[in-house]
Parts: C-alpha cells; structure tokens; sequence
C-alpha cells in the first residue's frame, strides 16, 4: 500500500506492506539510520523514535499507522545548519556512549523528558530511561549528559 509518512519535517510517500514496522521504513527506505534494531519486541528502547514529541518504539509500530503524525528521529534534532542539539553535544562532551547502540533512543527519550520537565531530577531522568537498556553500563554518565543539556538548555 502506499500512504505519507512525515519524518524530521519532510514529507514522503511510502510502498510498504501494511504491517511494515517504521523502525524498517526509516532504515531500509528513508536511509535515516539512527535508531537501532535492539530486541524487536519493543523492549529495549534502541529503535526509539518521536511521534508528535513522545517516544514511541519503532519497531512494533506499523509505519502505515503514522500518516498525519510528526516523526522525529535522531538525525532531525541537528539544526538545519548541522549544529548539533545540545543533548547531542553533551553525550559527547560527558563521552556518555560507550558502544553507543542505545545512545539515539535515550537522546529522543530525553529530549520528551526535558520538553515536559525542563530541570528534572536525577530520579526524574532515570525513571525516564528505566526501560532503555544500556549494556556498557554508561548509565551515570547518561544522567550526567542529561543534566549538563538541561542546564544548558537553561542557560
Ligand atoms: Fe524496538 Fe528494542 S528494537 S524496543
């Protein structure tokens, strides 16, 4: 079938099977590769994605579903002139990705987070990732990432 999907402000016109999670649309059509195939049961966080500014697992939600809705994926937090967002520039500068496979799911998580609560807590920020699965253990360092964009953010 084919229907309109919105991702990072451009619209696209998609072939795929009804079924066709948007985790494989975004990847294998749209060549936006930033989230992650983890687990594929909606588990693990890796695929997160934006749907009007609220995380959503792309893995188990059917791209044909989300016409009329704004997707964010990590590619479309940079400005237009490539600078990066500023939860972008301090996982780098807190070296918060080891691996770095979950890094784009917690980023979008975070950026919901602190749309919603601009100065969270620490439990505030943890209880936001709490289902994002982190294998290296960066975790810490997350949280560190987080706080120091929130403050920036801030100014
Ligand atoms: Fe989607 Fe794990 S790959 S939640």
């Amino acid at each position: 079938m084919a229907f309109k999907l919105t991702v990072n402000g451009k619209t696209h016109v998609i072939e795929a099977a009804e079924d066709t999670p948007l985790l494989y649309v975004l990847r294998d059509e749209l060549g936006l590769n930033g989230a992650k195939y983890g687990c594929g049961v909606g588990q693990c966080g890796a695929c997160t994605v934006l749907r009007d500014g609220a995380p959503l697992r792309s893995c188990i939600a059917p791209a044909a579903s989300l016409s009329g809705h704004a997707l964010t994926t990590l590619e479309g937090l940079r400005a237009p002139d490539g600078t990066l967002h500023a939860l972008q520039r301090a996982f780098l500068a807190e070296q918060a990705g080891q691996c770095a496979y979950c890094i784009p799911g917690m980023i979008l998580a975070a950026d919901a987070l602190l749309r919603e609560t601009p100065q969270p807590s620490e439990a505030d920020i943890r209880a936001a990732l709490d289902s994002h699965l982190c294998r290296c253990g960066s975790h810490n360092r997350i949280v560190r990432a987080i706080q120091r964009a929130a403050k920036e953010v801030a100014g």
